[in-house]
């Protein structure tokens, strides 16, 4: 299983389970993201969601060979439920950041509640290097997160970067030892699961309600330029020279 999917203790935790390709995520593993969620959100025994990968990598975000032989057309297509769930989970998510967190594996945290993150995690948001754009309303969140100037360093140039810089820009709640950060991770989960369950969702809506109308549509907006961008060359370029190993040559286009 590449995503394992584990209830112990009234947390439901999912983790990346793909590592000898660095935790990459199929459409096979959107969907059981997706379905997790959809199970978490159902079950009154869940009362918070650990989201994690191993010691030395998190995720390395969109599997680019799945991406490139089945490009995400319709807005029911897995990455885009897993957005949808991990957007409007009305439950506490609690994610453990260590080793490379790339793309998605990034965005995705702007959508969880409580961020942790080993002093090994190294993140990083490559759309442009790829020829893609944001997602996961990352073009939205990230510059109210942290300030335009700052979120335009990260998008723009999509340079990888550490856990400081991550804590700095507010998406990190906490920096760890790596060999820490898990039981850290499920101690704060655990800690959620003993306070009222109403008041903790009634809490997170009042802080996130009023942006579900405005995250939906900047996901649905990125998704019709990042799907332009997947079948456009500058895209193929950088595909296949990741997989050559080389650097992409993006001179030919203007
Ligand atoms: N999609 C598909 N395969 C991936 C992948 C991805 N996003 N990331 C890593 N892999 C594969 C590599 O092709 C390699 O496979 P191989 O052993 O069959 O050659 C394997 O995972 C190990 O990756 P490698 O690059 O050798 O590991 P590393 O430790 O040197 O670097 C990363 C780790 C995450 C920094 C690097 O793999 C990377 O930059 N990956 C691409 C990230 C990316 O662009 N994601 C898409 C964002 S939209």
């Amino acid at each position: 299983m590449d995503i394992l999917i584990e209830r112990s203790h009234h947390v439901l935790s999912m983790t990346f389970n793909r590592a000898h390709k660095k935790n990459a995520i199929t459409a096979a593993m959107y969907q059981a993201l997706a379905d997790a969620l959809t199970e978490a959100e159902a079950d009154s025994d869940i009362r918070a969601i650990l989201i994690q990968g191993q010691a030395d990598v998190f995720t390395a975000g969109n599997d680019l060979e799945d991406f490139m032989k089945h490009p995400p057309t319709s807005q029911d297509a897995p990455v885009f439920q897993f957005l949808h769930h991990i957007s409007h989970a009305s439950k506490p998510i609690v994610a453990a950041v260590a080793g490379p967190a790339v793309g998605v594996g990034t965005t995705l945290l702007l959508h969880c509640d409580l961020v942790y993150a080993a002093d090994n995690a190294r993140f990083s948001l490559p759309f442009t290097q790829l020829g893609l754009c944001p997602e996961a309303a990352s073009s939205l969140l990230l510059p109210r997160l942290t300030g335009y100037q700052r979120a335009a360093e990260k998008l723009l140039l999509g340079e990888p970067f550490d856990a400081l810089d991550a804590h700095a820009m507010g998406l990190v709640n906490r920096i760890l030892p790596a060999t820490d950060l898990l039981s850290f991770a499920q101690a704060q989960a655990a800690k959620l699961v003993q306070l009222p369950a109403a008041s903790l969702r009634a809490t997170k809506r009042l802080m996130k309600g009023d942006q579900h109308a405005m995250v939906d549509e900047r996901i649905a907006e990125e998704a019709l330029e990042f799907g332009r961008r997947l079948q456009a060359p500058e895209a193929r370029e950088a595909f296949t020279a990741f997989f050559e190993k080389r650097r992409p040559d993006f001179s030919r286009f203007s």
